[in-house]
């Protein structure tokens, strides 16, 4: 939510940052800006929209090799030009970029900032103005920066320029995400995602919360906020450039949903020993041996893989699962087991309602992993344990490839932890995500087929419903996010069975119902939930699984393990969407009012 970045060296400044930006427009993408600082002082350009609008305004006569970016997810203040990053103090000497949510804004803004005019309806105006205050009452820059952080409440990455100072910007972190990126010698920068940098230095420099960074071309100091002095060692970002880059796609979104049978054989790899077996880290089995039930708390696409994983593990180890939208969780706690251990899933790794739970979780002294995409992010920092995706970058906001990859590392968490406690599989995981893989490869293979699809029954319509039962009731809810996210469409998932309790009534002449139908035991009964909607007037769109599909089923994926069913049929759902979305006009890698990666409450 809200991506910053930042250069000093010796190059000119604008074109980096701007690149940077829009390696980052992934999350906020409703304003954005950029300050330079050359000998004439500092230079602000910001606009409302996306980058391509901030290039328009952007002087490019102006040179300067000192810089900061910004690009807004608005939560304070509307999306326009003056609510836009960076922000500067009255006397113009500051400059400054952020991203979080000052809680406590209204507080300092009364008391520290009696009489002084703001501009802009952002919390963020407040801190820049504060530490204008704290300087013009003789402190140095660092030490008026410093004092500011320490009375901050909230979250917040802060990039400052201070233009009696072109040779340095000054960084602030609290729990936002934040990397300074180490150049040869002549340059260093800053960013929220070592993405938006890579492209000049894969060596980056992680920051801990509350410190402070003194950012010269030549040099980088870590303070933490009482000024004691931080050594840390850059590491290595692995990261391609060409995995960041949409190469001949037209959309991210498409490329990632046709990653998936690459990401799925790479997990196997991944989670393989030499002995070709697989395995996960024997501390993370203890862990959870140790433990009498597991609560699983994500948000959004991964509150959706949390379902499918629950059955996993109660289905293959027997280990009872509660899964927790975790925005819910963290002010609604229900009664725990004796010996809880937490699963966090999340793609990012940054999603402010999960980590307010780890956090929680992490003063109760319960044991925590994280399953996410992104190494060295918070979660994974922060809880005990990870698991990655080995996905590689996730750049549409809408999730695919992370949403199978996560019911990959599910199953086989599920499938290793059974073994452990001596429950026989019948069935080789190996080989039987290798089928997933293949037919992932012949659904992604199947885009005019679904293209259709998605003409015939989304191309007008107002709203739509998934239906399903068991793991299939799972995949509509994914289904219907998909839908609605990128489309537009009022979509919604619903258990087959729970449609006569109330929904039914929506449904009106031409509604279009999907059914998914994949497992054998609620084959017959989905179909009767089909029936009901159709005497209502419904359209109806049924998706089944090779053996279990009849004549009026609109497309069926090819036959797969029925516990690994939701890898394969939530394809054809999100292909569908994009489909639907491309037609309606919509920008599909970016839909309106979201961010990927939701680093506020
Ligand atoms: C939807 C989507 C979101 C995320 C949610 C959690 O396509 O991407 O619903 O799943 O915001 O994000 P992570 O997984 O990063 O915690």
């Amino acid at each position: 939510m809200c991506g910053i970045v930042g250069y000093i060296g010796t190059q000119d400044t604008k074109e980096i940052l701007l690149k940077g930006l829009e390696k980052l427009e992934y999350r906020g993408y409703d304003s954005a800006g950029i300050a330079v600082m050359n000998e004439s002082g500092v230079h602000v350009f910001k606009e409302k929209g996306r980058i391509a609008d901030l290039r328009e305004v952007v002087d490019n006569d102006v040179l300067a090799s000192t810089g900061i970016g910004h690009t807004r997810w608005a939560t304070h203040g509307v999306p326009s030009k003056v609510n836009a990053h960076p922000h500067q103090s009255t006397s113009g000497r500051f400059t400054l970029v952020h991203n979080g949510v000052i809680e406590n804004y209204s507080q300092l803004k009364r008391e520290h900032l009696q009489g002084v005019e703001l501009v802009s309806e952002t919390d963020t105006e407040v801190v820049v103005q504060i530490i204008e205050k704290f300087a013009n009452e003789g402190q140095h820059v660092e030490e008026a920066m410093r004092r500011t952080l320490s009375i901050l409440k909230g979250s917040y990455a802060i990039a400052l320029l201070d233009n009696e100072d072109p040779e340095t910007i000054y960084v602030g972190k609290n729990k936002s995400p934040l990397l300074v990126g180490v150049g040869k010698g002549d340059f260093n920068v800053v960013a929220s995602d070592a993405m938006a940098m890579i492209q000049v230095t894969d060596q980056f420099v992680e920051l801990m919360d509350k410190e402070m960074v003194i950012v010269k071309k030549e040099a980088v100091t870590i303070k933490k906020l009482n000024g004691e002095i931080v050594e840390r060692a850059p590491y290595t970002a692995e990261l391609d450039a060409s995995d960041i880059e949409k190469g001949t796609y037209p959309h991210y979104m498409l490329k990632e949903i046709d990653e998936q049978p690459l990401v799925i054989r790479k997990l196997i790899q991944k989670y393989q020993n030499e002995n070709g077996e697989l395995t996960i880290d024997v501390d993370i089995i203890n862990a959870v041996n140790q433990s009498d039930r597991i609560y699983i708390v994500a948000a959004g696409t991964s509150y959706h893989a949390g379902l499918v994983g629950a059955q996993m593990i109660e289905k293959l180890a027997k280990v009872p699962v509660e899964v927790h939208v975790a925005s819910e969780f963290n002010y609604n706690m229900p009664i725990l087991s004796e010996k809880p251990l937490f699963i966090f899933i999340s793609q990012s790794g940054e999603t402010a309602d999960s980590r307010a739970v780890l956090v929680q979780v992490k003063e109760l002294g319960y044991p925590a992993l994280t399953v996410t995409n992104v190494q060295g992010s918070t979660l994974s920092r922060e809880a005990d344990f990870t698991l990655l995706l080995h996905a590689g970058p996730e750049i549409a906001v809408a999730s695919t490839k992370a949403y199978t990859a996560q019911l990959g590392v599910l199953s086989i968490f599920a499938a290793v932890l059974a073994e452990s406690k001596g429950h026989n599989l019948e069935f080789d995981l190996v080989q039987d995500l290798g089928i997933v893989a293949n037919a992932m490869e012949v659904l992604c293979d199947a885009k005019e087929e679904l293209e259709d699809i998605a003409r015939k029954f989304l191309a007008t319509t107002r709203n739509c419903f998934f239906i399903g039962r068991t793991m299939d009731y799972y995949v509509g809810l994914e289904g219907a996010l998909k839908l609605k996210e990128i489309s537009y469409i009022q979509a919604e998932g619903f258990a087959g069975g729970e449609l006569k309790h109330g929904t039914i009534a929506l449904i009106e002449n031409g509604t279009p119902v999907i059914a998914i139908s994949t497992q054998e035991q609620v084959d017959l009964s989905i179909r009767g939930n089909v029936k009901e909607v159709v005497a209502r007037g419904a359209n109806p769109c049924i998706i089944s699984m090779k053996g279990l599909e009849t004549e009026e089923d609109s497309f069926v994926v090819p036959p797969v393990n029925e516990l690994l069913s939701p890898l394969v049929s939530v394809i054809p759902l999100q292909l569908i969407s994009y489909y639907a979305a491309l037609h309606r006009d919509c920008d599909v890698d970016k839909p309106r009012n979201l961010a990927k990666s939701v680093t506020v409450e």
